[in-house]
C-alpha cells in the first residue's frame, strides 16, 4: 500500500488505537448511526438480560472502520459483562482456543476480530463449544487415548469480518444473529464529527464539519482521521479553529476530492476507463495492473466506489458506470446502458 493510501486508506493503522479509543462510544446512546441494527442489538441484549442467559452468539460483517469492535465492547458494556478480545491470527491452535473458552465467566463476551481467518482445525474445536458450551480435550496416548467433553459456561461470541464471503458456512449457521454494517450517510458522519471534535475539544464550524463530513467515505474511522489532520492545517496555519476554507485547503492538500475519493480510487477507476476502456476488466487483471493487493481492492476499495456508483461488479468484472466519467471528466464514449446507480451524498 502506498503511503497515502495508508493515511486515508479505512484499514487500521499502527498508532490508531490509543486515539481510537478516546473516541470510541462506549453506549449505545453514544454510538451514532446504524439505527436499525442498534434498536435490534437493545432488544436482544435486554432480552438476555431478562433471562439472564447468554446472548446467541453474533456475526458483525462489514467493511473496515465502521463500528464492528466498537459495538462490540458496548454489547459487553451493556450486558454488564467482560469482553475478552482477540482475533483469527492470534488462535494459532486448538490449546489457545481451548485456554481462551476455560476462562471465561458466564455470559461473557469472546470478540473474534478477523473470525474469517481462523484455520479449519481451530474452526472445528471452536463448534461444539458454540453449540453444547462444551470442549473436547484429548487425554492418554496409544491405544488409551480418548476424548473428555469439558463443560465451559456459556458465553457469547461475537465475531467480526471484512470478508463475509470467506467464513464456511457451517461456521456462519452457527450464528444467532448476522448482521452487516453499512457505510454512514453525510449528516451521520458529520455528527460523528462533531462528537469526536467535542472529546477533543477542538472548535469546529458547523459547514467545515458537513464538509469533512462529506469527503469520509461514509465511515467513522476515515472520519476522525481526516479530522485529526485538519486540526494539524488549523493550528499550524490558522488560530486553531476548523473553519470551512481551513477544512477545504486542509482536503486539498490531503488529495483527498469532492466524494472522498483519494489517489488509488482515481487511480482505479481512470485504468478501467482508459486501459480496458470502461471494462468489464477482472479484479485480478486490475490488481496486477495497479500493483496493489486483489484484497485491498476488493475489501477497501471497490466498496465504496460501488456504493458511489462508480463501478460495477458484473460476472465478466468490473465495469465503470457513467457518473466515474462524470467524476473525472472524462468522456464516456460508450453507447450501451451504463447509468449512475444511487449515491450516499446527493
Ligand atoms: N457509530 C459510531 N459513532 C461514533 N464513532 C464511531 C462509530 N462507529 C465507529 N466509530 C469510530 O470509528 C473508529 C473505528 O471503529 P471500529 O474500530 O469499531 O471499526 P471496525 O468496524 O471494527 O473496523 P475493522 O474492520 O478495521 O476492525 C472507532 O474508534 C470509533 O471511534
Ligand atoms: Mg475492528
Amino acid at each position: 500500500m502506498s503511503e497515502r493510501r495508508q493515511e486515508l486508506s479505512p484499514a487500521r493503522l499502527d498508532g490508531d488505537e490509543p486515539v481510537e479509543a478516546a473516541l470510541r462510544p462506549q453506549t449505545f446512546d453514544s454510538f451514532i448511526g446504524q439505527g436499525r441494527l442498534k434498536a435490534n442489538l437493545r432488544i436482544f441484549v435486554r432480552a438476555a438480560r431478562q433471562r439472564g442467559t447468554a446472548l446467541d452468539h453474533l456475526l458483525f460483517c462489514g467493511p473496515p472502520g465502521l463500528g464492528k469492535t466498537t459495538l462490540a465492547h458496548i454489547i459487553g458494556q451493556e450486558l454488564g459483562v467482560e469482553v475478552h478480545v482477540t482475533s483469527g491470527p492470534a488462535i494459532d491452535h486448538r490449546g489457545v482456543l481451548a485456554g481462551l473458552l476455560t476462562q471465561l465467566s458466564a455470559r461473557a463476551v469472546l470478540f473474534i476480530d478477523e473470525i474469517h481467518r481462523l484455520s479449519p482445525v481451530v474452526e472445528e474445536y471452536l463448534y461444539p463449544a458454540l453449540e453444547d458450551f462444551a470442549i473436547d480435550i484429548p487425554s492418554g496416548t496409544g491405544a488409551f487415548a480418548q476424548t473428555l467433553r469439558l463443560a465451559i459456561k456459556p458465553f457469547t461470541l461475537i465475531g467480526a469480518t471484512t470478508r463475509s464471503g470467506m467464513l464456511t458456512s457451517p461456521l456462519r449457521d452457527r450464528f444467532g444473529i448476522v448482521e452487516r454494517l453499512e457505510h454512514y450517510d453525510g449528516a451521520e458522519i458529520t455528527e460523528i464529527i462533531e462528537r469526536s471534535a467535542g472529546i477533543m475539544a477542538l472548535p469546529v464550524d458547523a459547514d467545515a464539519a458537513r464538509e469533512i463530513g462529506h469527503r469520509a467515505r461514509g465511515t467513522p474511522r476515515i472520519a476522525n482521521r481526516l479530522l485529526r489532520r485538519v486540526r494539524d492545517f488549523a493550528e499550524v496555519e490558522g488560530d486553531g479553529r476548523v473553519t470551512l476554507a481551513v477544512a477545504r485547503r486542509s482536503l486539498e492538500a490531503l488529495q483527498v476530492d469532492r466524494l472522498g475519493l483519494d489517489n488509488l480510487d482515481r487511480v482505479l477507476l481512470r485504468s478501467v476507463i482508459e486501459q480496458y476502456d470502461g471494462g468489464p476488466v477482472g479484479i485480478e487483471t486490475l490488481a496486477a495492473s495497479l500493483h496493489e493487493d486483489r484484497d485491498t481492492l476488493e475489501s477497501e476499495v471497490e466498496p465504496y466506489l460501488i456504493q458511489c456508483g462508480l463501478i460495477q461488479r458484473t460476472p465478466r468484472g468490473r465495469m465503470a458506470l457513467r457518473r466515474a466519467y462524470e467524476h473525472l471528466g472524462l468522456p464516456d464514449g460508450r453507447t450501451a446502458g451504463a447509468s449512475s446507480q444511487g449515491s450516499l451524498f446527493r
